[in-house]
């Protein structure tokens, strides 16, 4: 059985949750977008993890964790979070390193801050633009490249050729060396290297076998390269829609598709946010979900649940199931609201639009729904949550036409209410 966890939103969804919730039974979880701007919350035993790159599989042992060529891979922050995985299992975790994966280079990281290009976006300054860019450029480096010295070096120095040209005046660049960088590279890559192989075929051949493989998506729909926000999104292709390009199988069947979605929105970093609450219910929103971004500690931006958008990512996403996260944040509330259409000009349209500019004149029409008090944190049954929670759930399932999987009701693996990949009762 293949498992896909997809973001529905602008990423910080709750996805490192529920793909550890559900990678305990897969025989493989693989990554496959993005690079360390993901920051995975994971409670593992009572322990918080803030995971970046190394996919929820890693906590069970018999599970191994593939890093997909759709990824751009920064090694020393691979070591480092590896490393803290290792000391906290006492064990260490089998990796599948993509070939083909592109790698971040200290380069990437200071161009960002150098070009001011992340500033506007709000970018995680961990480089993933440049890196992603330097893959279409065909001038990246790849994992495969650390097998070979001589060939690493020859492909740093082509690249440090053209940056030094473009960047004469930064001295940060200037002092870059080809033999440096691969020392550098070579020293954090060392306990990988025999985890560097052919991903696509090995993830190919344990889905033959029928073994469990769980595919880990990072940020969401809406900060897709080409079907979100642009340009304040991302560089890779966050959906479904992608996922076959980024693991590298043309015939790729995934049975179960979650699409994750917070019971409200948060974003990180600028762009349009047609629901966005400016004030105190924002946040409001904000302390009580801690709405603070893993990787970067920014104030996470948040306001009501939008279908309008959902609607948009559910066409991307394809998504058999929704996971419903954060829900007990909203207990309290009076009255609850929901986006069901934009108002665009005194137009009332319910299609997501493509122009950043005319999302941004959007005014979003509500409905309201009534709230509840009860605390549901404690509750695992679908059937036991209070009746207005259950009708804030089915507005959502029935406008996206897609049945309820999960509901979380708190941030630990128990908070959580299964019902299932059938009709929620
Ligand atoms: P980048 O991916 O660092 O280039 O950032 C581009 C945009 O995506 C910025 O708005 C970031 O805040 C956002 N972003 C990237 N990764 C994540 C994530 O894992 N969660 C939420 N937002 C993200």
């Amino acid at each position: 059985m293949a498992i896909a966890v997809l973001g529905m939103q602008w990423g910080d969804e709750g996805k490192g949750k529920v793909t550890h919730l559900l990678a305990k039974d897969a025989k493989m979880v693989v990554r496959f977008n993005g690079g360390p701007n993901a920051g995975h919350t994971v409670i593992d035993r009572g322990v918080k993890f803030g995971t970046h790159q190394i996919p929820a599989g890693a906590f069970y042992p018999g599970v191994t964790s593939v890093l997909a060529s759709g990824m751009v891979i920064d090694l020393s922050v691979l070591r480092e979070e590896y490393g803290k995985i290792v000391e906290h299992l006492g064990r260490k975790p089998e990796l599948l390193i993509a070939e083909n994966a592109h790698l971040i280079m200290p380069y990437h990281r200071l161009l960002e801050d150098l070009e001011g290009s992340g500033k506007a976006i709000g970018t995680t300054r961990r480089g993933i633009g440049p890196a992603y860019r330097d893959r279409a450029a065909r001038i990246g480096i790849r994992a495969i490249d650390l097998l070979n010295r001589s060939r690493l070096e020859a492909r740093l120095s082509a690249r440090l050729n053209l940056l030094q040209r473009a960047w004469p005046q930064a001295e940060a660049i200037m002092k870059l060396s080809a033999s440096g960088l691969a020392d550098d590279l070579l020293t954090s890559a060392q306990q990988f290297l025999p985890s560097i192989g052919d991903a696509p075929a090995a993830i190919e051949q344990t889905m033959a076998r029928g073994e469990g493989v769980l595919f880990e998506g990072a940020q969401g729909a809406l900060l897709d390269v080409d079907y979100g926000t642009y340009p304040y999104v991302t560089s890779s292709a966050t959906v479904y829609a992608g996922l076959a390009h980024a693991v590298g199988i043309g015939d790729l069947h995934v049975e179960r598709r979650l699409g994750v979605t917070k019971a409200y929105t948060t974003r990180v970093g600028g762009g349009p946010f047609p629901t966005e609450l400016i004030g105190k219910e924002g946040e409001w929103l904000q302390t009580a979900g801690s709405e603070y971004g893993v990787t970067t500690g920014r104030p996470r931006r948040c306001g009501w649940l939008d279908l309008v958008a959902l609607h948009h990512a559910t066409r991307l996403n394809a998504p058999t199931g929704l996971a419903i996260t954060k829900l007990d944040i909203l207990t309290g509330i009076e009255e609850i609201k929901v986006c069901r259409a934009y108002s665009l000009r005194g137009r009332e349209i319910t299609a997501f639009p493509t122009s950043t500019e005319d999302l941004a004149l959007c005014e979003p029409i509500y409905e309201s729904v009534v709230g509840w008090d009860d605390d549901i944190s404690d509750l695992r049954k679908y059937a036991d949550l209070p009746s207005a929670a259950r009708a804030y759930l089915n507005v959502i399932s029935s406008e996206l036409g897609v049945l309820i999987a999960i509901v979380s009701v708190g941030p630990s693996p128990e908070e959580t209410i299964i019902t299932g990949f059938d009709r929620a009762k």
